[in-house]
């Protein structure tokens, strides 16, 4: 089985407006919402590809009851650990002449409903994956990611970790099978611009001797490169299509990686479909569904 974890799922509240204002009241022309999260995303791209995965994380209030039904609604499992007070996040993402988002903090988690996801942690097993994706809320402690992965030491657990600077970096004593930080990701991590091809790699190749195994290094509209555990680089490109929303792309490429590993153990193919997934959410208007993806498939080289 895989398992997905959001601390902090949301639902991102998308408003479409000609021009925003601030200080007058501005009315939209379209709206729409999306179960988000990355863990979650993660999920959904995978239920797209025919996986199952269960998802794993924090629930509260009204909110948190829509994002479950919706994921139920998507046919995929969650078991999220229900909080006693707040929310689930909305955030407000304006697309107007400029772009702006408005990103709450999410619910209150106590100590002991940490500790319950903890528990839930223990039933996942050798074979399994797991999948840590996006930033901890500053309700629960900084080494949030550490504590579920101590609790796996000695399990044959494929980890897959998608986050930053410390928080990733603290991850790799654990040898995650996959990282995927993006060029600004690895500036932040190295404090250095990453202006070539060789930065890139130099990077990639210290996060391999810091213990991850594959580094999956994405460049948005330029692909991808594969820093891999066989010790060979790939390299993924995209297409030349209409990008309408790149958010969601990393998530989808995540999904669509470990897709593609546990089907064949192929990193070549592995990459590939992660590519199919990140291109055809780029070209989507939410996450990528399953025809847009096998289309960008057939395409990709
Ligand atoms: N403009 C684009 N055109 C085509 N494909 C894209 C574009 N942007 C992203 N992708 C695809 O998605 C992959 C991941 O994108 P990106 O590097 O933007 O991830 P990210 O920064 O982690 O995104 P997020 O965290 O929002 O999910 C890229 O390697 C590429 O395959
Ligand atoms: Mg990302």
């Amino acid at each position: 089985m895989i398992y997905t974890v959001t601390l902090n799922p949301s639902i991102d509240y998308v408003v479409r407006l000609e021009r925003f204002v601030s200080g007058i009241t501005n009315r939209t022309t379209n709206e729409e919402y999306y179960i988000g999260g990355k863990g979650i995303n993660v999920s959904c791209v995978l239920s797209e590809l025919g996986i199952q995965s269960t998802a794993l994380g924090f629930t509260a209030g009204f909110t948190g009851e829509a994002i479950e039904n919706g994921l139920q609604k998507m046919g995929i499992c969650s078991e999220f650990i229900r909080l006693k007070d707040g929310i689930s996040r909305i955030n407000l993402k304006i697309k107007a002449d400029k772009e702006s988002e408005i990103n709450t903090q999410g619910p209150y988690i106590s100590d002991s409903e940490f500790g319950q996801l903890l528990l839930k942690t223990e039933k996942i097993t050798d074979g399994d994956t797991i999948v840590l994706a996006g930033s901890i809320p500053k309700a629960v402690s900084d080494n949030a990611y550490e504590q579920i992965l101590q609790r796996l030491e000695g399990k044959d657990v494929r980890i897959v970790v998608d986050a930053t600077e410390k928080l990733l970096l603290n991850c790799m004593p654990y040898r995650p099978f996959l990282i995927k930080p993006n060029r600004q990701e690895l500036s932040e991590i190295f404090r250095k611009e990453m202006a070539t091809e060789q930065d890139i790699r130099n990077s990639a190749f210290v996060l391999r001797e810091l213990g991850a195994r594959n580094v999956l290094v994405s460049l948005g509209g330029e692909g991808a490169v594969l820093f891999a555990e066989d010790g060979n680089i790939y390299h993924s490109n995209v297409l030349k299509e209409k990008v309408i929303n790149t958010v969601g792309a990393g998530d989808s490429m995540i999904a669509g990686f470990i897709a593609g590993y546990e089907k064949t153990k192929d990193y070549r193919y592995a990459l590939r479909l992660g590519s199919a997934c990140g291109n055809a959410t780029a070209f989507s208007s939410g996450l990528a569904q399953k025809e847009k993806i096998f289309a960008v498939l057939q395409k990709l080289t």
